[in-house]
């Protein structure tokens, strides 16, 4: 469907999800402001913005390429992605030797294409100052590069990861580098500081929109995010290696290639991040630049987040449901997990179970945390499966109706937290509450007759449904 930038640019044009805001506007404060309007105006459905008129740069900048979820949809609705989901999901069963082998097979042929740096196509930059970097919120620390995919490959093995992680432009040449403690990026820079070594390090700025989300989709580690957004593609992603630096999609808009020495930290931030506060400023590592290309016409991609909804909701909650069938396989009792995007994701997680035996919530909840970057969730909440869990007035009346707290919330102290999260006493590092809001049975202790919930006979309901248009008459 899309394989760069000006092709998804073009195919959200043809399908009325893109504004062209044709007036000058500048990188600082302005295009926020415009990207925050569109988010107002519809959450999961806003368009994308494209600026052709950027005060004091020739470089266009789109934002909100995926605030559309049925883009996301329409873009990973591919039978390859289909085939790969039904394969994940099939796990599950007591075959699961074939459709993991289908998955891996799948994965392993949608390895990346690797050819050389296709020189004539790029220009050279000479500073980050050329580029249009937005100046996201008032208070923020600087200029920020919000939607560059940073690609790193481990010192150990090679693997390599792709992960989007902000970068605040000290000065030309210089960047923070905002990669959390738990992510791959910093993961390869702590193998590169045992190994006393530097790591080299590519930022692709405008791609392949299934690169983007493949980028944050929180894919198994060592899985390769470029096979993963090659497989939804059906084809292979192809990728350019210039040197040293790891190779980047063939299709980038703009490539800055440069270095992370692991000893070096810098205070980065703060950052109006989609926490809906400014996150407050830490000591992270520094980048430096050592060559930037940009395509002749290129376009810059910056992410806009705030105060929920913008897009990272849209992309959090897609990717999320698109993880769910894997989710699922390790635990079979789920039948829903959603984070709703006001509670910042992993700050807030509701999963509905059908429960099967005494204590089944808890067993769910340790599974949960001790997986992946779900492992972050700060408030875990379980309810059976009569609950909607989107639904929040059925998620209110059972958390009023399904617990009493001395016996259901449980406070985990001193446990792995999301560095965004300001609430805790030390960075990243926190507590948890954990509630059963499932209905108690005897066997969990319970020594009344938990009522039953009240409800009409459905035939009866059904009835009055047909009768009741009538009545109106
Ligand atoms: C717009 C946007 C900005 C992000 N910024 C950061 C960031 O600054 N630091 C970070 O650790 N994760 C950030 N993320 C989330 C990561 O990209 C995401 O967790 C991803 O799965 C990380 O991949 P990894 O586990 O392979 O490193 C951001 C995501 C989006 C959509």
């Amino acid at each position: 469907m899309t394989n760069d930038l000006p092709s998804y640019i073009k195919y959200l044009d043809s399908k009325d999800r893109l504004i062209d805001v044709k007036r000058t506007v500048s990188p600082e404060l302005e295009i926020t402001a415009f990207t925050d309007k569109a988010n107002r105006v519809s959450r999961h459905e806003s368009k994308a913005l494209l600026f052709s008129d950027v005060l004091g740069y020739d470089i266009p900048v789109v934002t909100n390429l995926f605030g559309s979820s049925s883009s996301l949809q329409e873009l990973f609705g591919s039978t390859y992605a289909k085939e790969l989901l039904s394969n994940i999901s099939a796990i599950k069963s007591q075959k699961a030797g074939l459709p993991l082998i289908k998955s891996a097979k799948m994965l392993m042929s949608s390895k990346p294409k690797v050819v050389a740096f296709q020189n004539g196509k790029y220009q050279r930059l000479k500073s980050l100052d050329e580029l249009p970097i937005l100046k996201v919120w008032p208070n923020d620390a600087g200029k920020f590069i919000t939607q560059g995919l940073v690609i790193t490959e481990s010192p150990k093995d090679q693997t390599p990861n792709i992960g989007i992680y902000r970068m605040q432009v000290f000065d030309g040449e210089t960047t923070g580098m905002h990669w959390q403690a738990q992510k791959g990026g910093a993961i390869h820079a702590q193998e590169a500081k045992e190994r006393g070594a530097l790591l080299n390090v590519s930022v692709a700025i405008g791609s392949d929109p299934l690169n983007v989300v493949s980028a944050v989709t929180p894919l198994p580690p060592g899985m390769n995010e470029f096979s993963f957004s090659g497989v939804i593609r059906g084809s292979s992603t192809v990728l350019m290696k210039n040197g040293k630096y790891p190779a980047v999609p063939a299709n980038s808009e703009i490539i800055i290639n440069g270095k992370v020495d692991p000893n070096e930290l810098r205070m980065e931030g703060p950052f109006g991040d989609h926490t809906g506060y400014y996150s407050i400023a830490e000591k992270y590592p520094v980048f430096h630049v050592e060559s930037i290309y940009a395509k002749k016409k290129p376009i810059y991609a910056a992410s806009v987040v705030g105060f929920p909804w913008h897009e990272d909701a849209v992309i959090g909650q897609f990717v999320f449901d698109f993880m769910k069938p894997l989710i699922k396989s390790l635990n079979e009792s789920i039948v829903d997990i959603y984070l709703p995007p006001e509670g910042i994701f992993t700050n807030m997680c509701f999963v509905s179970i059908k429960k099967r035996f005494p204590g089944e919530a808890k067993k769910v909840m340790f599974s949960i945390l001790g997986m992946g970057q779900l492992s972050f969730t700060k408030i875990l909440v379980v309810f059976d499966d009569d609950i909607n869990i989107r639904d929040l007035s059925q998620v209110t009346w059972a958390l009023a109706t399904r617990i009493d707290p001395q016996r259901d919330v449980q406070i985990i102290k001193d446990a792995t937290a999301d560095s965004l999260d300001h609430t805790t006493d030390l960075p990243a590092f926190g507590s948890k509450m954990l509630i059963d809001a499932t209905k108690k049975t005897k066997a969990e202790g319970y020594t009344r007759e938990w009522p039953e919930t009240i409800s009409l006979p459905k035939e009866l309901v059904n009835e009055v449904e047909k009768k009741w248009d009538s009545l109106k008459k």
